[in-house]
C-alpha cells in the first residue's frame, strides 16, 4: 500500500503554490507515495469530517499549475498553539492536529509557507513526532538560507508593470507618482522592483531617509528637463520621526500600509509638484505565476518528496546557485533576511543615479 504524505500551505498566498502541489503529486507517484491534501493549513485537521482529500495528477492538471493562489485554501491567523476560539479565547489545540495526522496514516508532511508557518510547523513536528519538509515561499523574500522564495518573481513582476504603468500618467500630468508595496519588513520588493522599473527614488525600510534627501532628488530630475518622478515606497517604512504606519482591521488584526499616502503630501510641499499614491497590496500575490516561479516551484516541489523517500526531515529545500539543496529548517527561519547594505542591488540602484532618500 502507498505510504501517505500530507501537504498543506500556509500564510499568506502567492503565486506558485499550486505549481509546488503539482511537482509533489507527480514525483511523489512514480516513487509510490499517495498525497493528502489538507485545506486551509493545519487548521483543517480541527474540523470535523477533516477537510483533507486526496491530490491525484487529475486534480494537478495543465490548468492547476498555471494558476495563482492555492487549490488547497491557506490562512495566516489561525495559529494552533493559540488558536482564536469563537468565544474570543485562544487555545492550544496542536494535540488535535497530531492526533488527526496519525489517524489519517501520515507519514510525512510538506508544509509550503513562510518563516511564521515553519516556526509554527516545526514546533509541532517536533511535539507530535511528524517528519516534516519545508517548500519556501514568500513574496516577501525574506527568508534565510535560499537564495529565492516562490512567489518572489511574480511579485516583481507585478511591481514592475505597475511602475511601467504608472510612468505615462505621470509624464502626462507633470506629477510624482509614488507606489506602495508589499514585504513587511524587507525592502527586497520595492529595491528589485525600483530598478526594473525605472524608480527615481526607492525607499526600504533598512535605510533611513528624509523627505529633504528625496526632494533633492526630485528638483534634480526637473533640473535635468524631466517633468515626472517615480517613487517607489515599502510598507514597512517609517515616517521619518520613526512612526510605523499601520492599518487595523476588523478584529484588530494590525498590517502595515499607508507610507505613500504619508509621504504624498510631504513630497508635495517640498518640491512643488503634485504627487499621487498608489497602493499595491494583495494585486502582487494573486497572479499567474512568472516562468521564474514555476520553475523554482516545480524544482523545490520534486527536491521536497525526494527528501521524504530519502527519509530526510526537518529540512527545507530552498534554492542556491540554480539547484535545488536541503537546509535545516531552523536556519531558514533563524532570522529574517532583510536587504544588506552590502546587496550588490544597493550599488546598482546608486551607481544608475537612483535616490535611497538619505
Ligand atoms: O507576507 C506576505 C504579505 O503579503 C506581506 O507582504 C504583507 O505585509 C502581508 O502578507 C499582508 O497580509 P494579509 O494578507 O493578512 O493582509
Amino acid at each position: 500500500m502507498a505510504k501517505t504524505i500530507g501537504i498543506l500551505t500556509s500564510g499568506g498566498d502567492c503565486a506558485g503554490l499550486n505549481a509546488v502541489m503539482r511537482a509533489v503529486v507527480s514525483r511523489a507517484r512514480l516513487l509510490g507515495w499517495k498525497v493528502l491534501g489538507i485545506q486551509n493549513g493545519t487548521a483543517g485537521l480541527l474540523d470535523k469530517p477533516y477537510k483533507v482529500r486526496e491530490l491525484t495528477i487529475q486534480d494537478i492538471d495543465g490548468f492547476t499549475m498555471r494558476r495563482g493562489g492555492t487549490i488547497l485554501g491557506t490562512t495566516n491567523s489561525r495559529d494552533p498553539f493559540n488558536y482564536p476560539m469563537e468565544d474570543g479565547s485562544y487555545k492550544d489545540r496542536t494535540d488535535e492536529i497530531i492526533a488527526a495526522m496519525k489517524e489519517l496514516g501520515i507519514e510525512a508532511l510538506i508544509g509550503i509557507g513562510g518563516d511564521g508557518s515553519f516556526d509554527i510547523l516545526s514546533r509541532l513536528a517536533k511535539k507530535g513526532g511528524i517528519n516534516m519538509v519545508g517548500v519556501p515561499k514568500t513574496i516577501d523574500n525574506d527568508l534565510a538560507m535560499t537564495d529565492v522564495s516562490v512567489g518572489f518573481d511574480t511579485a516583481l513582476e507585478v511591481a514592475t508593470e505597475a511602475l511601467d504603468r504608472l510612468q505615462p500618467t505621470a509624464a502626462s500630468h507633470d506629477r510624482v507618482m509614488i507606489l506602495e508595496v508589499m514585504g513587511r519588513d524587507a525592502g527586497h520588493i520595492a529595491l528589485n522592483a525600483g530598478i526594473a522599473g525605472g524608480a527615481d527614488v526607492i525607499l526600504i525600510p533598512e535605510i533611513k531617509y528624509s523627505i529633504e534627501a528625496i526632494a533633492k532628488k526630485i528638483a534634480e530630475v526637473k533640473e535635468s528637463g524631466r517633468n515626472f518622478a517615480l517613487v517607489i515606497v515599502s510598507e514597512a517604512v517609517k515616517s521619518p520621526d520613526g512612526e510605523k504606519r499601520e492599518v487595523v482591521y476588523h478584529g484588530g488584526e494590525k498590517r502595515y500600509g499607508g507610507i505613500a499616502d504619508f509621504l504624498g503630501p510631504r513630497i508635495a510641499e517640498a518640491t512643488g509638484f503634485e504627487t499621487r499614491a498608489t497602493v499595491l497590496g494583495h494585486v502582487q500575490r494573486g497572479a499567474q505565476p512568472t516562468h521564474n516561479d514555476r520553475l523554482l516551484a516545480l524544482a523545490l516541489g520534486v527536491k521536497a518528496v525526494d527528501l521524504i523517500n530519502e527519509g530526510e526531515f526537518g529540512k527545507m529545500v530552498a534554492w542556491q546557485n540554480r539547484a535545488a539543496v536541503a537546509v535545516p529548517i531552523e536556519d531558514a527561519i533563524a532570522k529574517c533576511r532583510v536587504v544588506e547594505p552590502t546587496d550588490p542591488l544597493i550599488h546598482t540602484a546608486r551607481s544608475l543615479g537612483i535616490s535611497f532618500g538619505d
